[in-house]
């Protein structure tokens, strides 16, 4: 019998075949190279979203393999969680044209179109949104992620923890205790009768 890794895996490719070459939003006309979908396991506890691929996601058709997805990866290796345990993926699967802001609109389209589904199938128990931009976009709220990173808020009966995107702490690198301090909240609601020894 197919076990509920297999299973979901086999959801999320029947979920993206009709999507490799997306045209459903201005975004598929604006250069990107690959729709980037996502990655990690289909059965995940875990589910980060960031905002949009950048040029070597959108390169390599993988999400979060820059400088910020070094970063991200270095968080969870601080926290003890490996990035296979994980499912990673963004709100707009294809490259904005100089890593502009998604619109709206992109953002939408895509989200009722893919992300939304990921969601469901993927059924995790919390849910990493990465900056403000992925925060605002999955809660369509304006919410101040200064104020609400680290706190647990609620999507669709499923736990929100907010954080702020690697790329910003890339830039404010003195913000970075308390971004690893928002991963740690995060490992220790994942398993939280295991005594974490690092912290
Ligand atoms: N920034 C994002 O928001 N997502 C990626 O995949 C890479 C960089």
């Amino acid at each position: 019998m197919m076990d509920a890794k297999a299973f979901k895996q086999q959801l999320l490719d029947t979920l993206y075949e009709p999507y490799k070459k997306c045209l459903q939003c201005p975004l598929g006309l604006l250069g990107r190279k690959n729709v980037v979908f996502g990655e990690g396991n289909p059965d995940a506890d875990l589910l980060f979203i960031g905002e949009a691929p950048g040029k070597d996601e959108d390169e390599q058709g993988r999400p979060f393999v820059g400088r910020s997805g070094q970063l991200l990866n270095r968080a969870l290796t601080l926290v003890g969680i490996q990035r296979s345990e994980v499912y990673i993926t963004n709100i707009v699967k294809c490259r904005p044209p100089e890593n502009r802001v998604p619109l709206p609109i992109e953002s939408s389209i895509c989200m009722n179109i893919l992300l939304y589904n990921q969601i469901k199938i993927i059924r995790p128990r919390i849910i990493c949104t990465l900056g403000s931009i992925a925060l605002n976009s999955l809660l369509q709220k304006p919410y101040s992620i200064s104020k609400v990173r680290g706190t647990e808020l609620q999507h669709d009966g499923i736990i929100i923890i907010p954080t702020y995107h690697p790329a910003y702490i890339l830039r404010n690198q003195s913000q970075a205790p308390v971004w690893i301090q928002d991963f740690k909240t995060i490992q220790t609601k994942l398993s939280p009768n295991i005594r974490n020894t690092i912290f």
